[in-house]
């Protein structure tokens, strides 16, 4: 008999939302409860198209929109076959960062369209869940000074959370709205909550395929 699957689950949101300290905290959370799990994020720079996409964010080197836009996706698509081993080995996979925000952040841009942001991640692994750590951009911002990568402004940031916004529209994606403005650890207690639940619902599914 094959194992039970581990369910893959992507955490979403602005920067400053919190996301990177939250999916640390799940994984660890569910180690310690005896299920596999392991982090992953996007974009992956250890890759060589990940170092591509590295110092096109901290600016040492300037890319096309469109050319990025891809990059990001086969970041992506260049990990599918390592995600599909472990899922089936039934590790679950907390991931920071996935198509989302490859879709919210480049649509941000004058001239692209979700529908065209889109398309080169259809077909990907579809995440059992998608927890999107609700913060107001203004929020965000008070959380301290924005960084000094690509795309680390106010102005940009809000555009991105209404990009976010019309991509969570999408019922064919199992999204959770998490409100991301109370303390880590009433955070973390929804989080681990809902992932808990999916992952005993998607033990007996298969990976589905993203917007396909
Ligand atoms: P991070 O490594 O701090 O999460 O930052 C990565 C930056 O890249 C962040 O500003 C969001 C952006 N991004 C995209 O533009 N497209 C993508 O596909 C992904 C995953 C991230």
């Amino acid at each position: 008999m094959s194992c039970r699957r581990g369910a893959l689950i992507v955490l979403e949101g602005v920067d400053r939302a919190g996301k990177t300290t939250q999916c640390q905290k799940l994984v660890h959370a569910l180690q310690q409860s005896g299920r596999a799990a392991e982090m992953m994020r996007f974009p992956d720079r250890t890759t060589k198209i990940g170092q591509l996409i590295s110092s096109y964010l901290e600016k040492k080197s300037n890319l096309e929109d469109h050319t990025v836009h891809l990059l990001f996706s086969a970041n992506r698509w260049e990990m599918v076959p390592l995600m599909k081993q472990k899922l089936e080995q039934g590790i679950n996979l907390v991931v920071d960062r996935y198509a989302f925000s490859g879709v919210a952040f480049t649509s941000a841009k004058p001239g692209f369209s979700l529908e065209w942001c889109m398309n080169p991640d259809i077909g990907l692994p579809k995440p059992d869940l998608v927890m999107f750590l609700q913060l107001n951009p203004n929020m965000a911002a008070d959380r301290g000074e924005y960084g000094i990568e690509r795309y680390e402004t106010s102005a940009f940031q809000r555009t991105v959370h209404q990009r976010f916004e019309e991509l969570m529209q999408d019922s064919s994606v199992n999204w959770k709205v998490i409100d991301a403005a109370r303390t880590i650890e009433e955070v973390h207690k929804d989080i681990k909550l809902l992932s808990e639940c999916i992952i005993s619902l998607a033990e007996n599914q298969p990976v589905g395929e993203l917007w396909s």
